[in-house]
Parts: C-alpha cells; structure tokens; sequence
C-alpha cells in the first residue's frame, strides 16, 4: 500500500455483518467473539447440518450463538461484545418448508430473511431448492409481509462453466423470478462478476447485494498463485480481475444497493487442506480492517460509513446501529510483528482440541487496525 499522508483515525457508526456463517457447537464457540468484536448485528446463515428450517430451531440456534459468546468473553458488560451483539436469525428455504412458518417466524421476529440455496451449490445446500419457480407459495408470502430473500446466486447445472455460474443464474433464474415478485425484497448474496454488480445498479429499489472483503481483494489467480491454495477456494470462486475492479467500483461507489456482507466461512485446517477441500474463507477476525483498505486505496473512505454500518439497515427496515467502532491507520513499513495477521489462529472452543483456523490476509499487514473498547 502506498502511503497517504494525513492519515488519521475513522471512527464510524456500529457497522453490520449481513452475511455469516457462524456454525454451531465447537466452531462457534471458536469464532463467535470476531464477528462480535467488530459487529453489532449479523445475519446469520442457516447451512447448519440438518438446516435451519423452523421457527424453533432457529429461536433454539440463536439462544446458542449468545450462550456461546456469553461463555467466550464473560458475562454482558460495558466493553464486552456479549452485550452488543445480536444476531439475526434465517430460514433455509426447501421446496416443502411452509409459508406459514415462514410468516410466523417473521412476525415474531424470529426470522429476518430466508436464504436460497440452489441445491447442491455449496456447504449444506442439498436440502437446497432445485429450481426457485417451485417455492412460488414461499415467495409470495415473502413478497407480501416484507421478507427479504436472500440468494447464493449461482446454478448447479454441471454443464455451466463454474466461472460462468452467477451471470447464467442471474438470467435463467434471477430475471424471472423478479419478474413473477416485482415486490420481493431480493439481496443476491456476495456477488463476484461486473455482471452481477451491473444487474443490481441497473435494477430495482428493491433488488440490492453483499459485497465480500476477499472479493475485493483476490481474483482467480490467488488460488493458483505457486501451487493450489485451498485458503483462497470459496463460493462463488473468485473471478478475473476486471470482475474484482467491478466489485471494487460497486461497493465504493456510494449506490446504497450494496452493502458489507463478510460470507465469513471457517473451515478447520484438515477440512480446506483435503483432496476434496471445502469451499470457504475465514475473514471475521480482520473484515473492517479488510474493508477499509479497499476504501482507502480508492480514496473512498467517506463513503464506507454507509456501505459498513447504513445500506444494510435501511434495506431491511432495521433501525441504524448506535454507538461506534474506531481505526487506526497502520504505516505500511511498520514492522511490528503484532500487526501481521496471524498465519494460523488456534482458537479455544472449549474443548481440549482448539480450532485450527486461517485467517483471510494470513501474514499481511493491513492499512487499518480496528481499535479495541
Ligand atoms: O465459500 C462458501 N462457504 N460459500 C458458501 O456459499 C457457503 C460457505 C460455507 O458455508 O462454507
Ligand atoms: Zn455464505
């Protein structure tokens, strides 16, 4: 990074993670406390194993997620992220789920959103939907109470180009289906393609996207940059770089229709380093500092208070957070060795066997260090 003078502290309203696996049991209790640190809301994405599917797994899975937070940083206090953060809760959309408890779990503010998962797109998505026109009843109720749906856009067809998924999505399923809920809340979920981020500027008030922090900063080449890098494998893949400049355009560019979303993925060490590795990248721990050095090198730093902490909100219909989070400028010849971004976290989860996890940015040092309360 090249460094800017003036450089000083930003201090921005409470931002939002709109988009992130927490998992459940040991892993969560390994990485609740970064996504906590940072935010003070988070969607939370239902790809649990079975799925998030009733109103009541969810109510019982977000009980968990405070149990787990409240057992990782003490009991609720000033400064402890226990006591800021909530999490919001999804649904995992299947071709039998019933609308009504889709309408109920929304009423009681149990749900937030119901994701698509095509199945068979990515971790956990077999009970996914084959095909969107065949949950018609769902999305019409959805349409009806202000539900926002929210899509991992991609097809599954094998015949399609892996790095052609998303844009084939967008015109086989995307355009219609918008067509047939001209009233649905749609957020297409960590887009990758100046295809996708086209189709959302161009597109409805009611039609926006999460932009990803390795999205921002990768294309394809990082996974293949001196061998495979299974750190760098997600869905949807990373694509050119024209794609990436896209992205980056996207989210700096002010249009409140994109916001941060992290699709902050942890996977142990043995599950990426595998013949069949899984596709996910574990961001949370460094994601505004990750974000803010995109801003920065675009000199669009005034413009990531709305992209981190206001679009996502005004969106859902979600008051703004309070209260703030501060960063520090980091000079890029600091050599000191605590702002290098661990190559391996090993993360208590309350077990003998800690997480074994690596963070995105592994052995970089960031432009911004969030500062601690
Ligand atoms: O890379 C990804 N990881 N993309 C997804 O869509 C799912 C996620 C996960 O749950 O691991
Ligand atoms: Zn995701």
């Amino acid at each position: 990074m090249t460094e800017r003078p003036g450089r000083t502290s930003l201090t921005i309203r409470r931002p939002d993670d709109w988009h992130v696996h927490l998992r459940d049991g040991a892993m969560l209790r390994a990485v609740v406390g970064h996504t906590a640190r940072q935010f003070g809301r988070a969607i939370v994405m239902p790809n649990l194993r079975p799925p998030i599917t009733s109103v009541v797994a969810a109510a019982a899975y977000r009980d968990r997620i405070q149990a787990a937070l409240r057992a990782s940083s003490g009991e609720p206090g000033h400064g402890n992220p226990a006591a800021t953060f909530t999490p919001l809760m999804t649904a995992y959309l299947t071709e039998t789920l019933p609308a009504a408890e889709l309408e109920l779990g929304f009423r009681e503010g149990v749900f937030n959103a119901a994701k698509l998962y095509p199945a068979g797109a990515t971790t956990n998505s077999d009970a996914g939907v084959r095909d969107p026109a065949h949950i018609g009843p769902a999305l019409e109720t959805m349409e009806r109470i202000g539900m926002p749906l929210l899509i991992h856009g991609e097809v599954t067809d094998p015949e399609v180009d892996i790095f052609d998924r998303e844009a084939v999505f967008i015109e086989r399923h995307l355009q219609p289906l918008l067509r047939r809920h001209p009233g649905l809340k749609v957020v297409l979920e960590h887009i990758t393609t100046a295809d996708a981020a086209a189709f959302v500027a161009e597109g409805p008030a009611n039609l926006a996207a999460t932009i990803t922090p390795h999205h921002l900063h990768i294309n394809r080449n990082a996974l293949f940059r001196s061998g495979l890098r299974p750190d760098f494998y997600c869905l949807p893949v990373a694509k050119r770089e024209r794609h990436r400049l896209a992205l980056v355009a996207a989210a700096t560019s002010g249009n409140p229709r994109f916001f941060l979303g992290t699709d902050s993925a942890p996977h142990g060490r043995e599950a990426k380093e595998s013949a069949c590795g899984c596709a996910g990248i574990y961001n949370a721990p460094f994601a505004l500092e990750s974000y803010a050095t995109v801003f920065e090198q675009e000199n669009a730093l005034d413009r990531f208070e709305a992209f981190a902490s206001e679009n996502g909100p005004r969106f859902y219909g979600l008051p703004l957070n309070g209260g703030t989070v501060s960063l520090e400028p980091i000079s890029a010849d600091d050599d000191n060795p605590e702002l290098v971004v661990p190559a391996m976290l090993e993360l208590d989860n309350g077990t003998a066997t800690p997480s074994r996890l690596v963070p995105f940015h592994a052995g970089e040092v960031l432009g911004w260090r969030l500062k601690t309360t």
